[in-house]
């Protein structure tokens, strides 16, 4: 029994050592030392043996399970080193790869000058209204002095949906609508998308306008100038020409359409501004009696004045654009600018 247990000594360490994988290295020690494993079959012989041999050879296997118990928590430990090497090789991250670029997005310029604009005006006292795109004729025309068959209405080639409801022209049917739900003294600015039946280097078939318009007891021409002058100034600088040039529409008399001396080459006339020294940058008059006959505003009370202008012109203006195309092609290139 003796040289058994010495042989299984012998063959453990070898079978133990030869393991390479945790599953081979438990599987060896089952085999050597598990209830149905070398170790208890050669145990079995302890019954035949004599009362002297059998204190010393128990003694002896005790030892070599022991041995073989410390063989198995080596090995189990290379072992599990090993797997962690490999694992750190295979499934390495190189934290200095470069990363992947991600672009941040920016506000388009329409939004930009819109905010800015409405910010000005809410510095002077203007709260912020909206009305829908898809606008009844009466808001967009009829309130507006433009009864149906009124020439003025060629003006802007609309698009109609119905005989009563066209994609709003302009954003001046926001007045009716604000001046019938609020009563006097009223100060709005009202941003928003227009549409008209027009495409070309200038013109868009949507595009977006700046409505604004104060009422109040006692509102003058001199009124509208200060104010607008003032917005002009904060906006474009304080050393820009304005002018008030006479001009008409149908909801606001006398009117006059407001240009800023050529942002381009200053006054000195060039292509832009078609060597006049000047932009148009607006419209503008003194609410007409109709405009407030028709929202129930008493005009022996009050009076008011009203805007509007073109966002995307601002813009090409404020940022030397030159097509304003490139407001709506959305090319990220020319978006990144602003
Ligand atoms: N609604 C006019 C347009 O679209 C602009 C305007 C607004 C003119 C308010 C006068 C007063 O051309």
């Amino acid at each position: 029994m003796r040289e058994q247990l010495t042989e299984l000594l012998e063959q453990g360490r070898s079978a133990l050592m030869n393991a390479d994988s945790a599953e081979a290295l438990q599987q060896a020690r089952v085999a050597l030392l598990g209830k149905k494993g070398s170790m208890t079959g050669i145990m079995k012989g302890m019954g035949r043996m004599t009362a002297e041999e059998r204190p010393v050879i128990g003694a002896l296997a005790n030892r070599i399970k022991e041995e073989l118990e410390t063989l198995f928590e080596e090995r189990a430990a290379f072992i599990e080193e090993q797997e962690l090497q490999r694992r750190l090789a295979t499934e390495r991250i190189d934290v200095t790869l470069p990363g992947r670029t991600r672009f941040s997005g920016s506000r388009h310029p329409v939004t930009l000058v819109t905010e800015e604009i409405c910010d000005i005006f809410a510095s002077l006292g203007f709260g912020v209204e909206e009305g829908p795109e898809v606008e009844q004729d009466f808001y967009n025309f009829e309130a507006l002095n433009m009864p149906k068959d009124h020439p003025a209405r060629d003006m802007q080639d609309t698009f109609y949906i119905n005989d009563d409801v066209v994609l709003r022209t302009h954003t001046s049917p926001v007045q009716i609508r604000a001046m019938l739900k609020h009563a006097p003294p009223v100060r709005v600015i009202a941003p928003g998308t227009v549409y008209r039946r027009d495409s070309d280097i200038t013109h868009s078939p949507m595009f977006h306008q700046i409505e604004g318009f104060l009422v109040d007891r006692h509102i003058s021409f001199g009124d509208l100038k200060g104010i607008l002058t003032t917005f002009i100034t904060q906006y474009f600088g304080k050393n820009v020409g304005v002018r008030f040039r006479p001009s008409f529409f149908p909801f606001t008399e006398p009117s006059a359409e407001v240009d800023i001396q050529c942002v381009i080459c200053g006054g000195g006339g060039c292509r832009v501004c078609k060597k006049s020294g000047w932009l148009e940058i607006l419209g503008s008059g003194m609410i007409d009696p109709e405009v407030f006959r028709s929202v129930n505003y008493d005009s022996e009370k009050y009076s008011g004045f009203a805007f509007g202008m073109g966002i995307e012109r601002i813009a090409m203006l404020k940022y030397g654009v030159n097509d304003l195309r490139l407001f709506f092609e959305n090319d990220v290139r020319f978006l990144q600018q602003f």
